[in-house]
């Protein structure tokens, strides 16, 4: 199967590869919804992952952020990411990388150009429209660091859940999965949309959908091969 598939990453003029958080998995970063380890087996998404629970409680969930922050830093990209932008390299104009991983490990193995469809967690702003007041020369630090006149706070820029995509990168992946030859899609369970919507995209616009991930997923039915390997294993030889 992963001979056929390399044949396929071989022949393709063009290849979008959609991946979630199995992507980093062997990088240490946990997962979502993965039985036991998954983040949000052990949190609940509506008390971390919302504008209204930000509102509620902005000091535990801005140090629920940092926490992650500061661990992601200590992590280094794997195999796989490394391997994906090694192919765009070699490649230039071939591949078109979405990711829903906040944790930027596919821009620090260097795939600069890496949609992220759900933000970046190295990164904050402003919860709600900036005034004139909100500088950030003056950000008084705190938890969360808030403008000192108005009071507005910062906020991790991630995509919490009932928010919209970033527009411009949201409609890139769009057409990357329309015009497409192949997609591969790694490590994503497949239940959130808009991101998962890609796959049925890609494969109603008539691409090859390849799933790389060691557990069956929901999007397993338009994919016409699924190989049930870890990502930092597989991709290297995929793409080699
Ligand atoms: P999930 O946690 O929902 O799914 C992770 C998937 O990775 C599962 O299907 C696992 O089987 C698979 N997996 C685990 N280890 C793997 C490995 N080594 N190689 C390949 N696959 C592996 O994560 P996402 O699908 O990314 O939203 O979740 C989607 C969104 O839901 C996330 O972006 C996040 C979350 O709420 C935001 O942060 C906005």
């Amino acid at each position: 199967m992963r001979e056929t598939v390399r044949g396929w990453v071989g022949e393709a003029r063009h290849i979008a590869v959609l991946t979630g958080a199995g992507m980093s998995a062997e990088s240490g970063v946990p997962t979502f919804r993965d039985a036991q380890t998954g983040l949000w087996a052990q949190f609940n998404p509506q008390d971390l992952a919302t504008e209204t629970a930000f509102r509620a409680h902005p000091q535990r969930v801005w140090d629920w952020y940092a926490h992650r922050r500061e661990m992601i830093a200590g992590l280094q990209p794997n195999a796989g990411h490394v391997a994906l932008a090694a192919f765009t390299v070699r490649h230039p104009g071939r591949l078109t990388l979405i990711t829903q991983n906040v944790d930027g490990l596919h821009q620090r193995a260097g795939s600069d150009d890496t949609l992220a469809l759900h933000g970046n967690l190295a990164e904050d702003r402003w919860l709600d429209m900036p005034r004139a007041c909100c500088q950030a020369e003056t950000i008084e630090t705190g938890h969360p660091p808030r403008c000192p006149v108005c009071g507005n706070l910062r906020r991790p820029a991630v995509v919490w859940f009932g928010e919209h995509l970033p527009a411009a990168a949201l409609e890139a992946a769009e057409l990357a999965a329309r015009n497409c030859e192949l997609m591969l899609v790694v490590g994503t369970s497949g239940e959130v949309y808009p991101a998962a919507g890609l796959a049925l995209t890609a494969h109603q616009c008539g691409a090859r959908v390849v799933i790389v991930n060691p557990e069956a997923t929901p999007l397993d039915g338009v994919a016409e091969l699924c190989l049930r390997e870890p990502a930092a294993l597989c991709l290297p030889w995929l793409l080699a």
